[in-house]
């Protein structure tokens, strides 16, 4: 950029970011398979009382880490773990650090429906470094056919159903003072992960209308590997 005749740099303020991927349809299929066994089962194991979610009509349930179904999921929040690792240190060109391994240690499912929702919350961590994040497994029309258009002018509800990340400060006017609102506001879509640091705060709004809101939700730890060797098959696209 140039004003006259001085050379200006834009310098960014950055915090944070986030990593999105779609894992397809087939791997959807067999996990809401098991999904829907699991809240048939009235012996299922409850995860609400370790969530602040406001789940009254629907359920958390404690998903099984060994479950076939869920396994290929697991090796993919892995993989897209170890790359966000990596990927945060080489944008913070830190070298020294040693090579870890990502260990998926929690996970669950949240079914919501009409009314449900999620209260601002960030994740507790079982190592310093931890990461969270959601996958979309089933998606009610009123949310897949809202518009995108993030507007909440005029009870608009064009967020109604959508996961909200803050960041910082979140103002309505901060624009107009040269502030940029720090959060985000993503339509959920059946396949996309978001995987986040764990102290990320967010939420998710409530939605009206008929159907059920599915996802799983996880959380993500790290740990020294003993041999330094490692395979690292995701591929990043920087955005
Ligand atoms: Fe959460």
């Amino acid at each position: 950029m140039a004003t006259k005749q001085l050379e200006v740099d834009v310098i960014p303020l950055t915090q944070s970011f986030i990593f999105k991927a779609n894992i397809g349809q087939d791997i959807i299929s067999s996990i809401n398979q098991y999904l829907d066994e699991i809240l048939a089962d009235e012996n299922a194991k409850s995860h609400a009382h370790k969530l602040v979610g406001q789940i009254a009509k629907g359920k958390q349930l404690e998903i099984s880490l060994q479950e076939d179904r869920i396994l290929p999921l697991i090796n993919i929040i892995q993989s897209l773990g170890l790359n966000y690792y990596d990927y945060f240190y080489k944008r913070t060109e830190d070298t020294s650090q040693p090579k870890k391994t990502a260990h998926v240690y929690a996970m669950w499912s949240v079914h919501s429906y009409a009314g449900d929702y999620n209260p601002l919350h960030d994740h507790g961590t079982q190592t310093l470094q931890g990461l969270s994040g959601s996958v979309y497994t089933k998606i009610p029309p009123v949310i897949q056919e809202s518009s995108g258009n993030l507007d909440l002018s005029n009870a608009s509800g064009n967020q109604n159903g959508y996961l909200q990340f803050v960041y910082g400060d979140s103002p309505v006017i901060g624009p107009s003072m040269f502030k940029i609102p720090q959060n985000m506001a993503v339509k959920p879509v059946v396949g996309d992960l978001y995987l986040w640091p764990s102290w990320l705060e967010h939420m998710v709004y409530p939605f009206d209308g008929e159907g059920e809101r599915r996802s799983i939700a996880f959380n993500v730890s790290f740990h020294k590997l003993e041999n330094s060797s490692r395979s690292n098959d995701a591929s990043v696209h920087k955005t």
